[in-house]
């Protein structure tokens, strides 16, 4: 019997839609598949799925911080406050906090607390960071994560009115939001190469090439840089930041900055610097010209609350106008209480002597020591098979180290219709049970093959995922060559 076409199809529905290209969705029901099948007593030559492919740090077993999680449950239960279980400075944080929800409530709306009173401590957060640089409440939006507020502020600033569609800038490799965001916006994405050969550093002459390229065929508006860089884990050098800002006021472009994992920095000499410091230290010939926006979120950094859900945008130079709609936009995607008081939490320093402070300490120095160690780990067990190279690693979660592909596996792959670092994931995970992400989904230099790999496990359990990794990739390389 024909099926009745239904009114919502492949033809009807958004056809930017069709375009998006999410990296996890195959890769989670392979997952998926792969623990029922090892449940339901199916041999493999592995007894455990070892999840490598996300920046999630409470998956990987990090316990969560202990000062934001006793603020969130006091705040979501108060009943809690007349226990003793809970230090007085959780207790008086969260007393602070919940005199301003609405009815002292995390489950209201909450409209006001989160667009006049988040936003006042967002801001004094940012001046500490920033050495005392001036940063006003009302260019400040708190957001659900940093998703939310790359694709609403993207999403303003794609207008395809005019003869040639918006081109937005993201550096090669990006992060597959972004490509998603200017595919869901039917923007024009531009890609600059990020420099392999010099740790993945921005190259600003990169950026110029593809930049008066692109100009031939469309019109590109906003420079999007990711700071530390996922999946580089470079971390920008001040030089460079000067550079792009000034190449942002001289070719009129909107600097999106990205800077989520700004707390996850632990090379020796690596340091991070916020875009908006440095705009503002270079002077107000630009400062005062360059328009920025940046995004940071409680996913990632010393919180690593993925599930929660907050963060916050800032914007510097932006019309109040345009920052009105956004706040239009955003109303239809009010923050979640739970998430939003548990970026709260974290807004004004623990100081030293507060009953919760060396606790804070101690989590954060476990998390970054950690993520130190497992950089250095990946950086020698890999640069020792032929074959992989990868680069040192000074902040972020990931390590994107270059695989060589034999040719024929190239070949195979084509025939299949599959991306050649897709079919060595693919094959990595069916012989080892280790999931990684292919670099074809992060954006890559033609000719040249990469592979993401998380590096928030404990670090005796990484050393024997790398150790399989390479000699899973010897055996690949033997066996197609
Ligand atoms: C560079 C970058 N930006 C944004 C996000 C999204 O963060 P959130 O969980 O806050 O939506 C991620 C998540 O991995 C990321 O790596």
């Amino acid at each position: 019997m024909a099926t009745r076409k239904r009114l919502l199809n492949l033809d009807t529905m958004n056809q930017a839609v069709l375009d998006v290209e999410d990296p996890l969705g195959s890769v989670i029901a392979r997952e998926v598949e792969m623990q029922q099948e090892i449940n339901q007593g199916i041999k493999k030559p592995f007894d455990k799925v070892a999840c490598c492919h996300l920046g999630d740090l409470q998956l990987m077993g990090y316990p969560p911080c202990t000062f934001l999680r006793q603020v969130a449950a006091l705040c979501t239960y108060p009943e809690l406050l007349d226990s003793d279980r809970f230090p007085q400075d959780a207790k008086q944080r969260a007393r602070d906090i919940i005199k301003q929800l609405a009815n002292g409530s995390v489950g209201s709306y909450n409209m006001t607390h989160i667009n006049y009173e988040v936003n006042q401590k967002v801001a004094k957060f940012i001046e500490r960071r920033d050495g005392g640089i001036p940063s006003n409440p009302r260019d400040i939006l708190v957001s659900d994560g940093a998703t939310q507020a790359i694709l609403a502020v993207l999403a303003m600033a794609v207008n395809n009115e005019g003869t040639l569609r918006t081109g937005i800038m993201v550096s090669v490799p990006y992060h597959p939001l972004y490509a998603d965001t200017i595919r869901l916006n039917e923007a024009v994405k531009v890609e600059y190469l990020l420099d392999e050969e010099h740790g993945w550093a921005v190259n600003v002459d990169n950026i110029r090439e593809s930049l008066y390229a692109a100009r031939k065929h469309c019109d590109p508006r906003v420079l999007c840089v990711i700071n530390p860089g996922n999946p580089t884990g470079h971390v920008l050098s001040r030089d460079s930041m000067e550079e792009i800002i000034r190449l942002a006021a001289q070719e009129k472009l909107l600097l999106f900055a990205d800077e989520v994992y700004q707390d996850n920095v632990f090379a020796p000499g690596a340091i991070f610097h916020s875009f908006k410091k440095v705009l503002f230290e270079m002077g107000p010939e630009y400062s005062e010209r360059v328009q920025l926006v940046s995004v940071n979120s409680i996913s990632k950094g010393i919180s690593g609350e993925c599930g929660l859900r907050s963060g916050y945008v800032e914007f510097v130079n932006v019309d109040p106008e345009v920052f009105g709609y956004l706040y239009i936009l955003k109303s239809y995607e009010l923050p979640n209480g739970v998430g939003v008081v548990a970026m709260e939490s974290l807004l004004e320093p623990l100081q030293p002597g507060d009953p919760s402070y060396e606790t804070f300490q101690a989590e954060r120095r476990t998390l970054l020591n950690n993520l130190a160690k497992n950089a250095r780990l990946a950086e020698e067990i890999l640069n020792r098979a032929p074959g992989i190279h990868c680069n040192p690693i000074q902040g972020a979660m990931y390590a994107y180290p270059r695989i060589h592909i034999p040719d024929t596996a190239i070949t195979l792959a084509q025939d299949q219709g599959v991306a050649p670092d897709a079919l060595f994931c693919h094959l990595l995970l069916e012989d080892t049970g280790i999931i990684l992400l292919d670099g074809t989904s992060f954006g890559q230099a033609a000719g040249t093959y990469h592979v993401r790999l998380s590096l928030i496990h404990p670090p005796q359990e990484l050393k024997s995922t790398l150790q399989k990794i390479v000699e899973f990739h010897a055996r690949f390389v033997q066996e197609y060559s």
